[in-house]
């Protein structure tokens, strides 16, 4: 049955809205696009403003703790709504695969039409289906591995900028990190299907793209045994798959997170460097400094191997900059060893930090250790972190005066109307005055004039 067009049938002429709310990362964003993308096939249309809704739907993180008091804040809201009008609740995403999580919706949140996981997404509209015609509650999770579901329909967000996933799970275990349980093992895609989405994305005006994995530079190296058929290309390597990217007419920038330094081969770094799209930003998740630290995390890396790699990168990519996520009070941290990812801070001088107060996630190893360090010193060296990296922020923004960047022009700036936007290489916001020769979409020089805390003011060049 096609319960995409059965659903389109029910609701045919009612004139249907959906709200999405996306708690998480950019694989949690590039899942609702295709959750969109599903939604508008059924005959639903998008709105922003949840008393216009007719179907709600959460598309959940679990990473941090904090995602989940979001989510039940936002649940109790719409219950209230609920109780007004028809309403379909839907919730999916990576919390619905821990079992206490789906338990609790169960069992708490009767009112919830829909659960599904990350493996199930693509079963959205027989969910739908049957909530429509059997008024009866789905619940729609399972935890194997799901096989690679090519063209699922799509609603992009952005007009010149594209995710695309190009594999998904992760096989790492870092002690702390609860992805590897609920998004399964690594999954590459065949990378033709790859390159055609982003040919597509190309022929459709995009000018960037933004490869997205758990483990991008393992891309291929579980030989592609989830795709439905042995895949035709040669590719076999994630420094072969930025190569063949950067060969697509009409594609300007490519950017990809997140690499894992332990994975950072020779080859990968001298697709960067022959590249001319790929960004020269790199981002290299540090996790924390301290060796003893890594180990724990399992991360697989040192502190001097970390800084080796960086100090490898600076020598052969011209230009190269680097961003990062950093978490403090891993259990078992002491003070000294918060002092390496300071020090290792101060020597990489990065561009951005993702900074992170270490969160116990039930069923990682971290969270099983008796020496959890108090919230207390845990938010004092987060903001030790934060101060360090505000102060060379204003050193790093200095850099860029009087030179000119490349931008991608993506329109009028959200909090400056008389002003465009765009991102520099290294992705830095850089705000100008616009002309009538230049429209969004447009690769444009900008001479940068003048530096504020986090955006660059320039003129056209
Ligand atoms: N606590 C805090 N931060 C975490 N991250 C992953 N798991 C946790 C956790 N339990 C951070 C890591 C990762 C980023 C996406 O989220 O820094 O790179
Ligand atoms: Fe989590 Fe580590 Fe996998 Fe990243 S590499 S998703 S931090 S387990």
């Amino acid at each position: 049955m096609n319960y995409t067009l059965e659903v389109r049938n029910l609701i045919n002429n009612k004139n249907l809205k959906y709200i999405i709310y996306t708690m998480g990362c950019s694989l949690n964003e590039n899942d609702s696009e295709k959750i969109s993308g599903m939604l508008e096939e059924m005959g639903f249309s998008k709105t922003d403003e949840l008393e216009d809704a007719d179907f709600v739907i959460f598309n959940t993180c679990c990473v941090r703790e904090n995602a989940e008091e979001r989510l039940f804040g936002k649940i109790g809201e719409i219950k209230k709504l609920k109780e007004t009008k028809d309403l379909i609740i839907a919730i999916g995403g990576c919390m619905m695969q821990e079992k206490e999580m789906l338990d609790k919706i169960k069992k708490s949140y009767k009112y919830v039409d829909i659960v599904f996981g990350t493996h199930t997404m693509q079963d959205l509209p027989e969910d739908v289906y049957k909530v429509l015609t059997k008024k009866e509650k789905v619940t729609d999770v399972i935890d194997i591995d799901g096989e690679i579901i090519e063209g699922l329909p799509i609603r992009r967000n952005d007009k010149y900028r594209a995710q695309v996933t190009i594999m998904y799970g992760c096989n790492n275990f870092c002690t702390y990190c609860i992805v590897p349980y609920v998004r399964g093992r690594e999954r590459s895609r065949d990378p033709e299907d790859i390159l055609k989405e982003i040919k597509d994305l190309a022929n459709n005006g995009y000018k960037e793209v933004m490869l997205l994995g758990q483990n991008v530079n393992s891309y291929a190296k579980d030989g592609f045994k989830y795709c439905k058929e042995k895949p035709k290309s040669d590719i076999d390597s994630f420094a072969k798959l930025l190569r063949a990217v950067n060969d697509i007419d009409g594609i300007e920038k490519i950017r990809f997170i997140s690499p894992h330094p332990k994975d950072f081969s020779q080859d990968v770094i001298e697709a960067i460097r022959d590249c001319k799209k790929v960004s020269k930003l790199v981002h290299l998740p540090l996790q924390a400094g301290n060796s003893k630290v890594l180990k724990e995390m399992n991360r697989n890396y040192t502190k001097e191997q970390y800084l080796e790699l960086v100090q490898k990168m600076k020598d052969m990519i011209p230009n190269v900059a680097f961003s990062t996520d950093i978490i403090v009070g891993f259990p078992g941290e002491t003070d000294e060893e918060f002092e390496d990812t300071l020090d290792v801070v101060r020597k990489v001088g990065y561009d951005q930090i993702f900074m992170f107060i270490y969160s116990k996630r039930n069923g990682t190893v971290a969270a099983k250790r008796e020496d959890q360090v108090p919230e207390e010193i845990k938010h004092k060296r987060f903001d030790k972190l934060k101060e360090l990296f505000d102060s060379s922020v204003d050193e790093i923004n200095k850099k860029y005066i009087g030179t000119i960047q490349e931008i991608l022009v993506e329109g009028y700036s959200k909090n400056n109307k008389d002003m465009y936007t765009g991102r520099t290489d290294s992705n830095k916001v850089v705000v100008f005055k616009p002309n009538n020769k230049i429209k969004e979409g447009d690769i444009v020089n900008i001479k940068i004039l003048k530096d504020h805390k986090w955006y660059l003011e320039g003129e056209i060049y």
